[in-house]
C-alpha cells in the first residue's frame, strides 16, 4: 500500500475558526489548520518536543507557541524560532503540508514534508 500523496479535508476556509484551529485526522496523522493573513497553513497538531497540543497554543501572526514549554515555531516553514533553539541546539521542525483547493473549493493537503 502506498502512502497517500494528498488528502481532501472536505472543509472550506469558511469552515475554519481562525481563533481556534481544530486538529483533523489525515493519512499522515493529526494536522491542524491555521489561518495566517487569509492563507491556510497545515502543521502537525502535536509538538515535536513532548507532544504538547500545538493547536491549543498561542498564535501570533505566522508563529505558534506551544502551551506546554513555550517552544515557538513558524507556521509557514515549520522552523523552530525560540531562543532556546539557538542557545542549546537541536532544531526540531514541524511537519508542514502544502494547502491547495479542490475544484469544489475544499482544502486539500499535500503529503507533509520538512521545509528547509
Ligand atoms: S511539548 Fe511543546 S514545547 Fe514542550
Amino acid at each position: 500500500m502506498t502512502e497517500a500523496e494528498s488528502f481532501d479535508t472536505g472543509l472550506t476556509q469558511a469552515d475554519l475558526d481562525p481563533e481556534r484551529p481544530a486538529p483533523i485526522q489525515t493519512p499522515w496523522g493529526s494536522f491542524a489548520l491555521f489561518v495566517v493573513g487569509g492563507q491556510v497553513h497545515a502543521v502537525q497538531s502535536f509538538c515535536p518536543h513532548l507532544d504538547g497540543p500545538l493547536f491549543q497554543g498561542t498564535q501570533s501572526g505566522d508563529t505558534i507557541t506551544c502551551p506546554w514549554h513555550q517552544w515557538r515555531f513558524s507556521l509557514v516553514s515549520g522552523a523552530r524560532l525560540d531562543t532556546g533553539a539557538q542557545l542549546f541546539g537541536g532544531h526540531p521542525r514541524l511537519c508542514v503540508c502544502t494547502v491547495t483547493r479542490s475544484e469544489k473549493g475544499s482544502l486539500v493537503l499535500s503529503r507533509p514534508g520538512i521545509r528547509t
